[in-house]
């Protein structure tokens, strides 16, 4: 698995390509974000065996939704975990089967849950009893039934950034334990709905597995309870969340949290149900990053500004969870005084942290570990065009998005 690595002259590849070729390609801009589809795919190969031949990898599209990452993940067996209507669509499209799609999401519009029905895909993950009858009545307005399933939060709190847990009591997402009787009941009585599984998710950027396996003991005692009354569910969902290195500290490898499942689920004696995870960001994050041209330093007495053409708007992590990315020259391994990199946009947000990278400010500069919820969050913000899409295999570009078209914005702001 590649990504991005050094070798012994101390020049940065990534994706099987040295970075300073890439960066005189006639048709590459930046700021741009670089994708290895080989890494992915062989991060995607190692989960789906670590979870075993009766195991369902649905990769939460939300984290990457490029169509060449999704058939890279479609052919290898790796199903979507979707949380809209756009996103849906799009993975019907790209051709994986409707039986390896969930939807997820706490406000599904009426649209979205008509379009789920329809598709026949494996189940709408419901998250409230509200929702319940909302579903049902679509499923009978449509003169049909609905596959659901039930997203339980089992008030599990992990060690992360707030806006990534979702699993505590006081999140929005998922049926509090205390109402989740209400919610079974609900889909009991209904004519309309078939109840086939039962799903959670904690959070994002777990380090271990312990905090998995707390939220998937509550599914798996719910399944039990399910199955005791003769209304086994067909699959449980233990969601997503396996976190991966930015550079402090090495989380656990996505095949020990899929390890940990499959013991979980044995130990549980739950073998005749199949087993789901929905990860996003282990499968592209190592596999991203985003080029960036230095457009100059700027020393004052306070700070060693690296004044950057990527910003916020391009990788919102940063100012959004105060995430930290690992940033490097291309041409030279870390060294001198460390920079404060920061982006053109008007925001003092707008900023990247302060890193090592070259005694003189380099010509350019890598944001690694962007493969993940980067290019799905980039905004028009300040007038912006989105950055360019790249994506690599087998040590040379595949294809590329066409450079950004600032004019795009221009004529969307000049008809509003
Ligand atoms: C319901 C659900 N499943 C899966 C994921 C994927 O999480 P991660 O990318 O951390 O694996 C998310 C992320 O927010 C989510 O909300």
């Amino acid at each position: 698995m590649a990504g991005f690595s050094r070798d012994s002259q101390g020049r940065a590849w990534f994706g099987g390509c040295l970075i300073t070729e890439l960066l005189s390609h006639p048709e590459l801009t930046t700021p741009a974000y670089w994708y290895d589809l080989d890494g992915i795919g062989a991060e995607a190969d190692e989960l789906v065996a670590a979870l075993g031949p009766g195991g369902l990898v649905a990769y939460a599209v939300k984290a990457n939704s490029a169509a060449s990452i999704l058939r890279v993940l479609k052919d290898r067996g790796v199903g979507a975990d979707v949380v809209s209507g756009g996103e849906l669509r799009l993975v019907l499209q790209v051709g994986v089967a409707p039986d390896r799609i969930v939807i997820s999401g706490v406000a599904k519009a009426t649209s979205e849950i008509d379009l789920a029905i329809s598709a026949g895909i494996r189940a709408i993950q419901i998250e409230s009893p509200e929702e319940v009858l909302r579903v049902a009545a679509r499923a009978q307005a449509l003169g049909t039934r609905a596959r659901v399933a039930l997203r339980i939060n089992p008030s599990v709190a992990i060690d992360a950034h707030a806006h990534v847990a979702t699993g505590h009591d006081k999140a929005k997402f998922g049926i509090p334990l205390a109402n989740a009787a209400e919610a079974f009941a609900l889909v009991d009585q209904s004519d309309s709905l078939d109840l086939v599984g039962i799903s959670t998710h904690v959070g994002s950027t777990l380090m271990t597995p312990e905090p998995y396996v707390s939220a998937a003991r509550v599914v798996c005692e719910l399944a039990i309870a399910r199955r005791a009354q003769g209304k086994a569910v067909e699959y449980l969902d233990f969601g997503g969340g396996f976190g991966i290195d930015y550079g402090r500290g090495k989380p656990e490898r996505p095949a020990a949290f899929a390890q940990a499942a499959r013991t979980l689920q044995r130990e549980q004696n739950l073998l005749d149900h199949r087993l789901v995870v929905e990860p996003g960001r282990c499968l592209v994050g190592a596999y991203g990053a985003l080029v960036c041209r230095v457009v100059q330093p700027k020393i004052t007495a306070a700070a060693r500004w690296l004044l950057i053409d990527g910003a916020m708007n391009d990788l919102l992590r940063p100012a959004l969870y105060q995430a930290h990315h690992r940033i490097e020259a291309p041409d030279t391994p870390p060294a001198g005084e460390p920079f404060r990199i920061v982006g053109p946009v008007c925001e003092s947000a707008d900023d990247f942290g302060s890193h090592v990278v070259s005694k003189q400010a380099p010509s350019h500069v890598v944001i690694r570990d962007a493969g993940a919820y980067g290019y799905t969050m980039a905004s028009n913000y300040n007038g912006r065009p989105l950055p360019q899409e790249v994506f690599l295999a087998g040590g040379a570009v595949l294809h590329h998005s066409p450079r950004p078209d600032a004019d795009g914005w221009l004529r969307s702001r000049l008809d509003a």
